[in-house]
């Protein structure tokens, strides 16, 4: 896909093999940027979902599986699908959940936001941490994860996004250059140069809530967390 077609700053191919190459250490880095406040917001994230007993869940861009265990940490006897184009991603998500000893009702496999290969009417929610601005054509993303949900399954989507107040603004433009510093210590410079500016690059909330809207979810809304640099959107089929 050609960068003018595309709603993101670098290819599917390049996003795939930036993360394979920042797995090792995405965890450490994801806790020293957020400066812990990620466990929080993942946990805030799953208890809009609901997870409940019996249930089927998909995460998407699961990466290292942290929403994934979320879930679990949040409810029982729950089955849950992770999936990422990133390999190495995956390699730690397998590694963690077999640290956890939990067996068949989690599977991590490799799959694209677009294009799932799961029958439709399959889950009873989604979710995705991080992932949604790294999708190259997010309103078809949208359409898909709609697809796969069963009637009545919500989707919830975590994402970093860029803060509408000014004074608020100052500060996230004074800390963001420290980001790469702070991913380059950790063996990915650039890649953290390329997330900081694919936060400044996506849509703004109420523009992200009317794409869920033109998918077809209803009960569309939006919670912003830290000053407004990261948002949970929700959505029912
Ligand atoms: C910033 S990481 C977030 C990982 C994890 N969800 C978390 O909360 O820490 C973004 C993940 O989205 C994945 N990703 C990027 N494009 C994707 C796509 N089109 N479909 C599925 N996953 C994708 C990347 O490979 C990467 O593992």
């Amino acid at each position: 896909m050609s960068s003018g077609e595309r709603d993101t700053l670098i290819s599917a191919q390049e996003n795939r093999e930036m993360f394979d190459r920042i797995a090792k250490n995405y965890d450490v880095a994801n806790r020293a940027i957020s400066m812990g406040m990620d466990k929080g917001w993942r946990k805030k994230t799953i208890e809009l979902l609901k997870p409940f007993r019996g249930g089927r869940y998909l995460d998407i861009g699961t990466g290292t599986g942290d929403l994934v265990f979320e879930i679990i940490d949040q409810s029982a006897n729950v089955v849950i699908d992770g999936i990422d184009p990133a390999e190495q991603m995956l390699a730690i998500a397998k590694d963690k959940a077999e640290q956890r000893k939990l067996g068949d009702s989690v599977s991590f496999f490799m799959a694209d936001a677009l294009d799932l290969p799961m029958e439709s009417d399959t889950y009873d929610g989604i979710v995705s941490g991080f992932c949604f601005r790294n999708i190259e054509r997010r309103q078809k993303a949208l359409e898909e994860m709609r697809r796969v949900l069963k009637p009545g399954g919500m989707l919830v989507i975590l994402e970093a996004t860029y803060p509408a107040n000014a004074l608020i603004r100052l500060g996230y433009k004074c800390y963001t250059p420290l980001v790469p510093i702070i991913g380059k210590c950790l063996g990915g410079g650039a890649a953290y140069k390329y997330l900081m500016d694919s936060i400044e690059d996506f849509p703004r909330p109420d523009t992200v809530t009317d794409m869920f809207s033109a998918a077809g979810f209803s009960g569309v809304q939006y919670k912003s967390m830290t000053f407004g640099t990261v948002c949970i959107f929700s959505g029912k089929k």
